[in-house]
């Protein structure tokens, strides 16, 4: 604070609130620990007890601890608190995805029930259906110091529509988001930003629930339209990645809006060149390599839409060791997220079969990808990537150890030679109904070896 501001500029201290972001850290840690212990771990007691304490100074001082969420953001003692609102942006959200509006201590709260009533909030989704709604687990807990306010249905309760439909739903809304931009960009008309920020605030939710079944759902293909589908992919990837490394919510917001629009530049490119099979004439060249200078004029041109991602568009091409295009000055870095972005779109370009290109094999691409660490890309975030997908990508078909034909749905939990499959031939050759078969269960077969789909006449698509 610069000298003779007044001391309202501080609005803690200054509102009478100095505890909340206490009280707010306090709630948010005891979440997490109740995330991965059970309620009797010293981690959670210890967590649940500073909460306690924080608790116990505001009633102390005289405060109502009562926290609303509403529409995104923090409601305190009539308050929007939009420092707050930022920070603890996960808490908030989650909270809402439960279905829980408010959420108010009383003075006499016991240690007991507030664990308990912090386990809720620890909940996700499909534990809150499986406790028979929001409603019944709240009244299970039986809590008489914490009042749980406007609570409705939680949102995977609604209409019986389940993660599986939900990963769909913002799989799709991504790939049409990108169909839109299309559509703006070929009639010149302006677009907003606010759309893109809705498809990846979806996104960004189902990577964070459902890392493994978003991964398997950016292996879709559909060569007609390439583009809006590929976007869609890498932003998912990149997410999954760029999640492993920042939870932060403004981060993977700018890294899903940079993905998902990496290529924008490329819709005001003629289709003709878009598909040429065959070489690119100098100036076909031209124009194509001018995409990422165009795509982020376009995305610095979109009202409400985070400047960083015309950072990333800029820059998807850059190589890290300074090759690609367009040229870096010398002395700048490439943005973290444009790194993370540039592994991703050269990871999912390879896969998919193009006018000037076939698919290569997951596996393929993947030792393609380990390759260019050190050169074109972060050998860091190539590390992590091949850690995320696995030795055996999804949509790798392989051929395991006692003779059955699989593709590969998703990563393993624990091994990454070991991998979630689809079963679909018997090892006679004989096609079968296809099951999903865990390769890190007890007495599983490993992966013997990875095959060429285009050999065995089998359109992998058929079996995601
Ligand atoms: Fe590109």
């Amino acid at each position: 604070m610069s000298a003779g501001q007044p001391m309202s500029h501080v609005p803690y201290q200054a509102e009478g609130q100095p505890h909340l972001r206490d009280l707010l850290t306090t709630l948010s840690a005891a979440r997490r620990s109740s995330q991965f212990y059970p309620p009797e771990h010293p981690a959670v007691e210890q967590a649940v007890g500073d909460l306690k304490s924080v608790v116990d100074i505001l009633h102390s001082g005289g405060a109502k601890v009562e926290l609303t969420f509403f529409e995104g953001d923090l409601v305190f003692a009539d308050r929007v608190m939009t420092q707050e609102s930022i920070l603890f942006d996960q808490l908030i959200r989650d909270t809402s995805a439960l279905g829980i509006e408010s959420l108010q201590i009383l003075p006499d709260v016991g240690v007991g029930e507030l664990t308990r009533a912090v386990r809720i909030l620890a909940s996700d989704a499909s534990d809150i259906v499986a406790g028979g709604g929001i409603e019944r687990v709240i009244q299970a807990a039986r809590l008489e110091g914490v009042q749980f306010g406007h609570v409705r249905p939680a949102r995977a309760e609604v209409d019986g529509v389940d993660d599986a439909e939900r990963d769909r739903q913002a799989y799709e809304g991504a790939v049409d988001l990108v169909r839109d931009m299309d559509q703006f960009v070929r009639s010149e008309r302006p677009a907003s930003g606010l759309p893109v920020r809705a498809a990846v605030g979806a996104l960004v939710e189902r990577v964070r629930m459902r890392r493994s079944a978003m991964l398997e759902l950016a292996s879709l293909r559909d060569y007609d339209h390439y583009t809006f589908y590929h976007s869609a992919n890498v932003a998912i990837l990149s997410l999954a990645l760029g999640s492993l490394i920042s939870d932060e919510p403004r981060f993977l917001s700018a890294l899903g809006a940079g993905a998902l629009m990496h290529d924008i530049g490329k819709l005001a490119v003629d289709r003709e060149i878009l598909n040429k099979p065959g070489t690119l004439t100098p100036e076909e060249w031209k124009s194509m390599r001018d995409h990422p200078v165009s795509g982020a004029r376009m995305a610095a041109q979109m009202p409400r839409l985070d400047r960083s991602a015309a950072v990333i568009i800029l820059e998807h091409h850059m190589g890290h060791d300074g090759s690609g295009y367009p040229r870096r000055p010398p002395g700048q870095r490439q943005h973290l997220a444009s790194r993370i972005v540039a592994v991703a779109d050269v990871y999912d370009a390879m896969t998919s079969r193009r006018a000037y290109s076939e698919a290569r094999a997951q596996n393929e691409a993947m030792a393609l990808v380990a390759a260019s660490a050190g050169n074109s890309l972060d050998p860091t975030l190539v590390r992590l990537f091949v850690t995320m997908l696995g030795v055996y990508p999804p949509r790798s078909v392989v051929r395991l150890r006692e003779g059955s034909t699989a593709v590969v749905a998703r990563p393993g939990e624990t091994d990454p030679m070991r991998p979630v499959v689809r079963v679909i031939a018997a090892p006679s050759g004989e096609l079968v109904e296809p099951y999903l078969l865990d390769l890190g269960g007890p007495g599983a077969p490993e992966v013997d070896r990875c095959l060429d789909p285009a050999s065995l006449n089998i359109e992998v698509d058929d079996y995601l």
